[in-house]
């Protein structure tokens, strides 16, 4: 990296030189055999064709009228009846997708068929008049592959996603999902990596590397800054330029310029004004321009209003697609309001990314792939991911002369795989803790067991049915009250198993945030009983308790976590959950994840508590005030705005600089195992751009383990307020045998350490003293360097965009 003084003039050099850059990067592309192709197939094409291209063929499923209307009416389109035709073949290509592409085979253009979801492929697993059956592979959910801070793991599982796209016939996979995970509550924060940019944009662009090894595509979503679910559609985010860039689209920078995915999915909401598919500064300036984006953007599914605002921006294709769409992009085009040129451009976007698809290239998928194999890999990782919270006097491995195992709480017979919405798949088992103790040679108790099912089965019938299937997709996230474990069952239980396993679990998905309300975020008084009555019981015995939580997000744990001799975060591990679970118990497998999420003590901690999920603006004439439950956009979109006051300082970056004490801090994780770090180095004491530092990891314990190694930086405060340290690197040991050492290094680069300047648009490193701390976790420190610059230095200037509408009262003071 080249040092430059942080001068204005020399600043603006360096925008005119990559600005040329940028202009002859995509001239000189253009004379490639491809953009000829393109160019010949899109003079080809009629005006209709083009725009038929890009507005997707449609959602025509079995919903309500009112929903139907949204995602268009068959019989809008009837009286062409070359395009019906056409959508009614495109739409058989592959059952359950989400969104298909339209296809002009005379002219070389083909569909793209575009299938969730982030936890694997999610299609129809069953079709009529078919006996083969289509199941895919439930991954565990992105937060747990995040604790695994493992990115070659990730790309593993990338691969075997990607494989199933291939095999099944898809040509895009709509994930990874990588918006920041800002408030615990989020309902798809389980989508979701982490509170931290770094972590998420390594963890997306290894995911994104390992699918599309398979030559299929991926599509990162939902960009950007869609962190919460109530209000999706309309939420007006807004949130300082800094903010924005350090935290909320870093993790998008980071997945675009190290992995290029094929596609980018905008988000549904708003960012300091427009809808972010409308937004010419996201999708353009700083998605094409800063970043150099090289593929397609597409909309959520029914996302903002205004199609020729989402051409002219940059947003190039529509779905699902209505033919309303189609006919409100053409009417433009004739009436002049918009350029046929934005058209040609979008267009060419999308052929360029159907060049490489499978179905262009006639790749003949077989309709199966191993789903043994990916079974396995699924396993692992789940295994992987998993976050050992506490472990007292090594309550866990369970002592290999156990057998006996009372399991309670109904996820121990009821396990969730994953979350729900558009992130759920169609795997074809799901193991439960129950099996997979039985897998594992352990004896779970069988008659505790069919009191659970049989409880589970009978809260099961009182659920509402639901009444259709937006229904059921909606409210798939219900869990069932907790069965109440009275003192006399647990006695029962204490005396005949060796050892009590508690489950405790929740879900959540698409379409709602969770709750800071018992049976959330917090216990039900139910489940507290049942941990206590059991503790108290087993404990008596001399037998020990585990806590497992088959989570999707932060629960409480400080309140009753004195109870457990040992809490295993099982997150949801996907359709292997019980078998990899019981690998971590029994120590098949030594855990080695650690937290990509702090976990607060109360959920009154987090940082953005008094700005979630924001509230309703007044405006004249809307008479309801019921806010939209997110949720598609045949819902009213009820203008409502939040406002990020807490800025840069998301999760431990708040945590740690104000002192808020939290019950599991991000990065933290317990081993089977002990690890001593020794002999930080750093290249060279002079920073001038770049420097290597190395440390000495040595397993201390008696059995084999990984360390999941953090470095982060301390920065000096001259301009800019400073968090008390940022993650600037991680990385993970191979599994190291007891007194086994690994060397492992790390590259700070300047734009590691900048901040960015909004009065320069700027990535800054200030002059000062700066702290590379290496950590256990974000609060375990090992060891730690110091070093000085002598001047600021600079690491790129980026696009003047998205300045918020107005002041936002920010968080700063230390
Ligand atoms: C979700 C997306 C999903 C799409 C297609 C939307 O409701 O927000 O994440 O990919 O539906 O199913």
């Amino acid at each position: 990296m080249k040092r430059i003084q942080s001068s204005t003039i020399l600043l603006a050099c360096f925008s005119l030189v990559f600005a040329s850059m940028m202009i002859q990067c995509t001239s000189g592309d253009s004379k490639s055999p491809q953009d000829k192709k393109i160019k010949e197939i899109v003079s080809t094409m009629t005006l209709e064709e083009k725009v038929q291209y890009l507005v997707g063929t449609g959602m025509f499923i079995n919903l309500p009228d009112s929903i139907r209307r949204q995602f268009g009416r068959r019989d809008e389109a009837e009286e062409d009846t070359a395009y019906t035709n056409m959508v009614d073949r495109v739409r058989t290509y592959l059952p359950g997708a989400a969104g298909f592409m339209a296809e002009f085979p005379e002219k070389g253009v083909t569909s793209q068929v575009l299938a969730d979801g982030p936890a694997g492929l999610r299609i129809s697993p069953t079709r009529e008049g078919d006996e083969h059956t289509y199941y895919c592979t439930a991954f565990p959910i992105a937060t747990l592959l995040a604790s695994t801070w493992d990115t070659e793991l990730v790309y593993t599982v990338g691969e075997a996603m990607g494989n199933e796209v291939l095999e099944y016939g898809a040509d895009v996979i709509l994930g990874p999902g990588m918006n920041l995970q800002r408030d615990p509550l989020c309902g798809r924060n389980f989508e979701y990596y982490s509170e931290d940019p770094l972590v998420t944009g390594k963890m997306a662009a290894s995911m994104v590397k390992g699918v599309q090894s398979n030559n299929v595509g991926t599509s990162i979503k939902h960009f950007a800054v869609n962190n919460q679910e109530t209000n999706r559609m309309s939420v007006n985010v807004i949130v300082s330029e800094r903010a924005l860039r350090e935290i909320y689209l870093r993790g998008f920078e980071i997945a675009v310029t190290e992995a290029q995915p094929w596609t980018v999915m905008s988000s549904y909401n708003k960012v300091n004004g427009p809808y972010t598919s409308e937004s010419h500064d996201l999708l353009t300036k700083i998605l094409r321009d800063d970043w150099g984006f090289e593929g397609y953007v597409m909309t959520d599914w029914g996302g903002g209003s205004d199609v020729v605002a989402q051409m002219e921006a940059g947003n190039d294709v529509i779905m699902p697609g209505r033919p309303q769409q189609i006919r409100e992009i053409i009417t433009a085009v004739k009436d002049s309001m918009l350029d046929e040129s934005v058209l040609d451009r979008n267009v060419s976007r999308a052929l360029r990314v159907m060049m490489k698809t499978p179905r262009y290239n006639k790749y003949p998928f077989s309709g199966a792939s191993d789903l043994e194999a990916h079974a396995e890999i699924a396993r692992q990782a789940a295994a992987d991911g998993m976050v050992l919270l506490k472990n007292s006097e090594s309550a866990l491995p369970m002592d290999p002369a156990i057998k006996g195992v009372a399991c309670f709480g109904n996820t121990s017979y009821d396990i969730i795989s994953g979350g729900t919405g558009s992130g759920d798949v169609n795997e074809a088992y799901t193991i439960s803790l129950f099996e997979g103790l039985g897998n594992g040679g352990y004896t779970p108790d069988a008659e505790l067991a069919e009191v659970y099912n049989q409880y589970i089965e009978a809260e099961r019938e009182k659920l509402p049915k639901p009444r259709n299937m937006f229904e059921a997709f909606m409210r798939g996230n219900v869990l069932l009250p907790e069965m109440s474990v009275s003192n006399d069952l647990a006695q029962q239980l204490a005396e005949k198993a060796e050892i009590a396993l508690i489950t405790i679990g929740r879900n959540a998905g698409e379409g709602g945030d969770r709750q800071a309300v018992e049976g959330d975020f917090y216990l039900t008084p139910v489940e507290k009983k049942m941990i206590r009555n059991v503790s108290d019981a087993f404990h008596t015995n001399n037998k020990k308790v585990i806590v497992v939580m088959n989570i999707a997000g932060v629960i409480e744990t400080a309140s009753w976590r004195e109870f457990a001799d040992a809490v295993l975060c099982a997150w949801q591990p996907g359709q292997e959950a019980g078998n990899a679970i019981v690998d971590v118990l029994s120590g098949a497998v030594n855990p080695s994840g650690k937290l990509a999420i702090s976990f607060p003590m109360l959920y009154e901690d987090s940082p953005s508590v008094k700005n979630f999920p924001g509230q309703a603006v007044e405006m004249e004439g809307m008479e309801d005030d019921r806010p939209d439950q997110s949720g598609f956009s045949f819902m009213r979109r009820r203008p409502w705005e939040v406002v990020y006051e807490e800025d840069i300082y998301v999760g431990y970056r708040y945590y740690n600089t104000f002192d808020v004490p939290v019950a599991y801090e991000f990065g933290y994780g317990l081993s089977y195992t002990t690890f001593a770090y020794d002999n930080l180095e750093l290249s060279s004491t002079d920073f001038t751009g770049e420097l290597t530092v190395s440390i000495e990891v040595a397993n201390t314990g008696d059995v084999a383990g990984r360390e999941v190694v953090q470095v982060y930086a301390s920065a000096p405060e001259v301009k800019l307020n400073k968090p008390e340290e940022e993650l600037v690197a991680f990385g993970k040991t191979r599994l190291l045998e007891p007194g086994e050492t690994e060397t492992l290094s790390f590259i700070i680069t300047t734009r590691d350490l900048a901040s960015f300047d909004e009065a320069t648009s700027t990535w800054t490193a200030e002059a000062g003293t700066y702290t590379i701390k290496i950590g256990a976790s974000s609060k375990e420190i090992k060891a730690s360097y110091d070093f000085t610059l002598e001047e600021a230095l600079t690491a790129g200037m980026v696009s003047k965009a998205l300045v918020p509408e107005r002041e936002i009262n920010r968080l700063t003071e230390k």
